[in-house]
């Protein structure tokens, strides 16, 4: 049973949907929660339990693509609690009330911030991933991406079979630019929104937190949908406060009303 306010909200939503011709959205690892991944930042966050990452990632990279590649394998044989939760994860009704909010003809696209498949998985068929996804690997040459398990790791670092650039992890390292593909995509997105819906992010990462505040800027209402207040919150024409796996499918429930 919803409570009166957030069932307030949902409507409020849901009217500005039926408005809506061309509604993009960007997630976050929010979306993902209830599907057992944690998120990076607030509580339980994995950077808040264990720091953020060392951010020579991408330094290493650029100068020994050899050495990260083995790396990399190791630490995907022993496996971190993060990439083990995300290899287990499946998703959840949040993910395919975003897929079915596609399939209505309510959301025209998806800008995600989640590197873990899953809004893939689920059906939706429009994503952007800003920052890659990680059971891709992409040429650092021609930006082509290739399925993770379909590349030859037997010589590291592996090349591509289209140009011979060397291979890389889709996932965007701290430092590493933004594959230029994707982002051109988001603004273009960000463009043309006429609402814009934002799940399951703090909204504090760079260029992705931009996209909202510039469909905003054209006139796009923002709906927010998140447990706790964001850096967005307060920009926010409608906010649905409440865990994405609950409020998502509420708010499909209601755009099936005719
Ligand atoms: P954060 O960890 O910064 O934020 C997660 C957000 O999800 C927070 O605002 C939570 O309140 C919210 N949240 C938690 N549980 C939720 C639930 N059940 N339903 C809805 N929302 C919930 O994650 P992001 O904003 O995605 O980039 O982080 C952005 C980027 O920071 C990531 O993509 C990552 C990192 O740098 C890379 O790794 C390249």
């Amino acid at each position: 049973m919803m409570d009166a306010a957030l069932d307030k909200t949902l409507r409020d939503a849901a009217a500005l949907f039926r408005r809506s011709r061309y509604a993009v959205a960007l997630t976050g690892a929010g979306l993902s929660a209830e599907s057992g991944i944690p998120t990076y930042r607030g509580t339980g966050g994995v950077w808040t339990r264990f720091g953020e990452p060392t951010i020579d990632g991408w330094d290493l990279f650029c100068q020994d693509p050899e050495a990260w590649w083995k790396l990399s394998i190791e630490h995907r044989v022993g496996g971190s609690e993060f990439s083990a939760a995300i290899d287990r994860a499946v998703p959840n009704a949040a993910h395919y009330a975003m897929a079915e909010l596609e399939q209505m003809g309510r959301l025209a696209h998806v800008i995600t911030q989640n590197i873990d498949n899953l809004q893939n998985v689920a059906g939706s068929r429009h994503v952007t991933e800003i920052h890659g996804n990680r059971a891709k690997a992409r040429c650092m040459s021609c930006g082509l991406r290739y399925r993770l398990e379909s590349i030859d790791l037997a010589t590291l670092p592996p090349h591509c079979a289209e140009c011979g650039g060397v291979l890389k992890n889709d996932v965007v390292m701290f430092g590493e630019p933004i594959p230029a593909d994707a982002l051109e995509e988001c603004y273009r997105q960000a463009f043309r929104a006429d609402l814009f819906l934002v799940v399951g992010t703090s909204a504090v990462v760079y260029p992705a937190a931009e996209f909202p505040l510039m469909a905003k800027r054209r006139g796009a209402p923002l709906i927010e949908i998140n447990p706790e207040e964001t850096a967005l919150s307060d920009l926010a024409d409608v906010i649905i406060r409440g865990p994405a796996a609950v409020t998502v499918p509420a708010l499909v429930e209601l755009l099936l009303i005719p």
